[in-house]
Formats: C-alpha cells, structure tokens, sequence
C-alpha cells in the first residue's frame, strides 16, 4: 500500500473533453474525419505530397483557437482544481493539441500528440510558439530558412512525444481516469492496460463506453463536464 503522498494520478485525455467548448471529436458522427480523409492532412506523406493542403488544415483549427471564443469547460477547471489540490502528483496526459488545460489551469501538462500553436522547424528543429498562418512561404524565424515549417503536431505514423515519461508515470500511478477518448489510437489506447498491470485503479468518464471500457475498473457516461467534476470532487473528497 503506498503512502499518501505518493498517491500519484494520471489522467488520460481525448478529443471529448474538449467538445463542450466547442472543438470538434475526431470519430464522432460529426467529427473531422467524416469531413477529411487522415491521409490527406495527418501524415508525414500528405505534407510530403502537398503540403499547402496540410498547412491549411491546421491554419483553420489553429485560427479557430486563436480568434474565437474557445474556452476551457468545467471538466478542464476540475482537472486543475485536482492538480492544485490532491497531495499527490497529478499528470494529465493529453492526445489533444488544444491549448485548454493550460487556460483551464493545469501546469504538469504532456501533450504527446503535439500542440496546435506551436510550429517545429525541419532545418534547425527548433519548435516556435505559433498563432499566425503556416504556408509553404513562411520562414523559420531562427535559420530563416523557408518553407520548412510544420506544424509541431505528431502525424500518424509519427512517434508520439514524451513515451518514456509517460509509461514511468503511468506504471507509478494509483489511479488512472481516462476522459474523451474512443480509444482507438495507440500507444495511448494502452495505457490502461499498463496502469492496471501495474496495480492502480482505472476509471473511464466518457459520453459513451469506448474500444477499451472492458479494461476499466470503474466506468461513468455523461457529458464531461456533468461527469468529471463530480468525480474530481469525490475523489478529493474521499480519496482513491
Ligand atoms: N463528454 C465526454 N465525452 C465525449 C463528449 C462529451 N461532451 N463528446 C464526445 N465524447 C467522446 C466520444 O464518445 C468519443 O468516445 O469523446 C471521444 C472522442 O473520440 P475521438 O473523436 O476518437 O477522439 P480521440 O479519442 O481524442 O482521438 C485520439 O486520434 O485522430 C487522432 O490524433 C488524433 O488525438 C486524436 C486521436
């Protein structure tokens, strides 16, 4: 049994947690790839192939943040109420390339499939800070070099970022919530499966079950920002 203080949690997030502020899911009936093949815009091929086309299917999710009122949502806020106040260490690891655990508060944040408002440079692979439009035109403002520019997102077929991170704090942790996702992309699909194995409880929050429910101890259906809150509250009420 381990102390209280090393009662350490991670969270796991999809693209569901941010729906509520008005981003668009991936697989749902409405969601972007029932309007846009994966390989036309999300693999390192279709930038390869053309990469205007690309650099356009990020430029209007990137504006999207940047220009309208997309807000971090009640399950965000609770995510870093939990962060600020659990005595252990809070991890969120999120598939999302949205900015809305960091305005939601939360700090001991990986994003292991890249972000939206940063661009990484294929010449001097320095990644920038990026709210403006990328095109085949831009320069790297440290090598000034042009047209090499991509979105600092991870493709499929691409390694997500920070894996080994990730599996020591999901092997240390005693609880596992999984929030928004369908589970259906790896490695992140099988972070259950490690955190169970390695002993921890493993709780599901999502619109409806997903690929992996089975696998979870604890299962809760709802909308995120009804579900999430509510269990943050009891946890930080009654413990793990
Ligand atoms: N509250 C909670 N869950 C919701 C809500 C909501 N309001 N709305 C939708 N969901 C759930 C859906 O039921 C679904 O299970 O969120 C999940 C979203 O699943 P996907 O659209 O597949 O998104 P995600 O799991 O994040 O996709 C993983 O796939 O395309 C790649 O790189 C992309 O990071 C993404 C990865």
């Amino acid at each position: 049994m381990t102390g209280q203080s090393e009662q350490s949690i991670v969270v796991l997030t999809g693209a569901g947690i941010s729906k509520e502020s008005g981003l668009d899911t991936f697989r749902d009936a409405d969601g972007i790839w029932s309007k846009v093949n994966i390989e036309d815009v999300a693999t390192p091929e279709a930038f390869q192939r053309n990469p205007q086309r690309v650099q356009e299917f990020y430029n209007s999710r990137r504006m999207q943040l940047v220009n309208s009122n997309v807000t971090p949502n009640a399950a965000h806020i609770a995510l870093a109420k939990l962060e600020r106040e659990w005595h252990g260490i809070v991890t969120i690891v999120t598939q999302n390339i949205d900015n809305l655990h960091e305005l939601g508060g939360s700090e001991n944040l990986i994003h292991m499939h890249g972000e939206l408002l940063k661009a990484r440079c294929a010449t001097c692979q320095i990644t920038h800070s990026w709210q403006k439009n990328l095109s085949i035109k831009t320069t790297c403002p440290s090598c000034s070099e042009r047209n090499t520019l991509r979105p600092h997102v991870v493709w499929f077929g691409e390694m997500p970022l920070e894996m080994d991170k990730i599996h020591r704090r999901v092997d240390e942790c005693s609880l596992f919530i999984s929030i928004g996702t369908s589970g259906n992309v790896y490695p992140a699909a099988g972070f259950v499966q490690q955190a169970i194995s390695a002993g921890a409880r493993a709780v599901e929050l999502n619109l409806e079950p997903s690929e992996g429910a089975t696998f979870f101890s604890e299962t809760r259906y709802g909308a995120a920002t009804d579900i999430v809150p509510a269990f943050i509250d009891e946890v930080l009420e009654n413990g793990l």
